[in-house]
């Protein structure tokens, strides 16, 4: 018998390792034989921990499972979920870049090449750079870090760059509220990231790669330190990747926690060891990175997407997807919703059909008031624009932002000034200090919310005011972008600030 147990953090925080633990127990009671194996996890966060069940006929899903229900497990008298691909939640999905997480062990390369692993990296080795850089551009995926810029176009910038050393850096810092995407991949298919760096290695030329790893994440930066040893030591990484002569190999670093450094020349100053803030553009990364170097600095998503698009071919995955949001986007719905976790589908379907029919709605059961779309720098979308697809360009039309593709639902019962003045703040307390706009303007925007919630109405203007500053005048989108969640809470929800003013009088 084959019982998988996922190691995944939220799993774990959810009791997996003590499932694991009395899954073991309870076996060497009964003398029983059981390979445990602990998987990422399917992402399926309200069924943790799920359990999977194979006596040889196929996994069979239960969850969550408590340590109690293992005598009944073990038995085959507990109510099970059937298959995970039955599971309503799963079967919509589209899965391309989390197609291994939670099947496979997230440490086991045989497992991963067993699962399609490695079949991008094979094709890539055989291709040029001009040939591995189109395929990217052919493919349309743009960046999964929040900007949305073409992968394509920033790894031709980084092959035309001449330079003695170039770089790739993956971005894992993945500070935005409600996502996980980078982690659960980290920890789940951690192989498919170092492919996807290799991929692109080789692709611009560049023969070094780091992960800029968020230190919050203990579970992930584990996985991905054991992973790249491994692939080290079976010559996937090193002087002589797979015996082709191409050299490339990779080091995780540990950021130090400051949601801006997840901002790339911000990010890339702390790489350096120095203090992080942001860069003025030009010079684009792309031509001066890491050290003055010509650098990728790519998302974990983008990066991990690579090698789905290699092995199935760039038209697969451009196959899918809405106008010029090509592939899937991986969804993580978080906040108080009945069905959170990770969804990955098809850029193209709506706001609403994605809360309401696939996620169940709040799990207070209230109604929902809005859903703060791309982390805590994107737009509160009320009800009134759930018919808009999920896609860069609608997003935009309808004043909003897909960035990482985080999803927080917030039910009747908030009060959206409070959530505005959260904005605020949250810029005040991570702004990195570079530019005045941000750095005053944040702290300035929260006295003058203070101002509002007071009944002084006249203070609604010089909001208005205010975040029109900071939007053109940022330096980056720290600044420039808070003044989505702040603008869309009084556009869309002005009751929510003109109550204060009638209990004030
Ligand atoms: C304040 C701020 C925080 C950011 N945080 C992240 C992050 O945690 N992870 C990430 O991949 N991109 C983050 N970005 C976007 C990066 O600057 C950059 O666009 C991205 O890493 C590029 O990779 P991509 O093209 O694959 O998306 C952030 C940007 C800003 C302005
Ligand atoms: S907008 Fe804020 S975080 Fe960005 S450079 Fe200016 S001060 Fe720094």
């Amino acid at each position: 018998m084959k019982i998988y147990v996922p190691m995944d953090s939220a799993a774990k925080a959810l009791g997996a390792d003590e499932v694991a633990a009395a899954i073991v127990a309870e076996a060497a009671r009964r003398g029983l034989a059981v390979e445990l194996v602990r998987n990422g996890t399917r992402g399926m966060i309200w069924l943790e921990p799920l359990v999977e069940v194979d006596r040889g006929d196929g996994r069979q899903a239960f969850g969550p499972v408590t340590p109690a229900d293992v005598p009944a497990l073990l038995d085959g008298t507990l109510q099970g979920l059937g298959p995970v691909d039955s599971i309503p939640f799963f079967a919509r999905q589209t899965r391309l870049t989390f197609a291994r997480c939670g099947v496979i062990d997230p440490l086991s390369l045989r497992d991963y090449e067993a699962h399609g692993g490695l079949v991008g990296l094979r094709r890539a080795l055989g291709m040029t750079s001009a040939e591995i850089v189109q395929e990217m551009t052919d493919s349309g995926l743009r960046g999964r870090g929040g900007a949305g810029f073409p992968t394509g176009i920033k790894w031709n910038t980084v092959l035309g760059a001449k330079a003695a050393q170039k770089y790739i850096v993956c971005n894992a810092d993945e500070g935005d509220s409600g996502t996980f995407a980078d982690r659960m991949i980290m920890e789940g298919d951690p192989f498919t990231l170092i492919e996807g760096m290799v991929i692109a290695g080789i692709g611009v030329g560049a023969t070094r790669g780091y992960v800029f790893l968020r230190s919050e994440y203990p579970d992930a930066i584990k996985v991905m330190t054991a992973a790249v040893q491994i692939a080290r030591d079976a010559g996937l990484l090193g002087p002589d990747i797979l015996g082709s002569g191409r050299a490339f190999d990779i080091e995780v670093r540990v950021g130090a926690g400051a949601y801006v450094c997840g901002e790339e020349t911000s990010l890339l100053n702390a790489l350096e060891g120095k203090r992080g803030v942001v860069r003025a553009k030009p010079p684009l990364p792309a031509l001066e990175g890491f050290l003055g170097r010509p650098t990728v600095v790519n998302n974990v998503i983008s990066l991990a997407t690579v090698p789905v698009i290699f092995e199935k071919g760039a038209a697969h995955y451009a196959d899918f997807g809405l106008g010029r949001s090509r592939g899937t986007v991986t969804l993580q719905i978080a906040g108080n919703v009945a069905r959170g976790g990770l969804f990955e589908t098809a850029f193209g379907m709506s706001l609403g059909e994605l809360v309401m029919d696939v996620a169940g709605g709040t799990a207070t059961g209230r109604p929902v008031k809005a859903v703060q779309v791309g982390g805590p720098l994107g737009a509160y979308m009320p009800v009134s624009k759930f018919d808009t697809a999920l896609g860069y360009e609608d997003f935009d039309a309808a004043g909003g932002l897909i960035g990482h593709a985080g999803l927080v639902v917030f039910d009747d019962t908030t009060d959206m000034l409070g959530m505005a003045r959260f904005a605020m703040e949250f810029c005040a307390v991570e702004s990195c200090g570079k530019c005045t706009p941000c750095r005053v303007g944040a702290v300035r925007g929260v006295e003058t919310i203070d101002r509002i919630a007071r009944g002084d109405a006249a203070a609604v203007p010089i909001l208005t005011d205010l975040c029109e500053t900071m939007k053109l005048g940022s330096l980056c989108a720290l600044g420039g972008f808070t003044p989505f969640p702040v603008m869309s809470a009084l556009t869309h929800f002005p009751d929510d600030f003109a109550t204060r003013k009638e209990a004030a009088e």
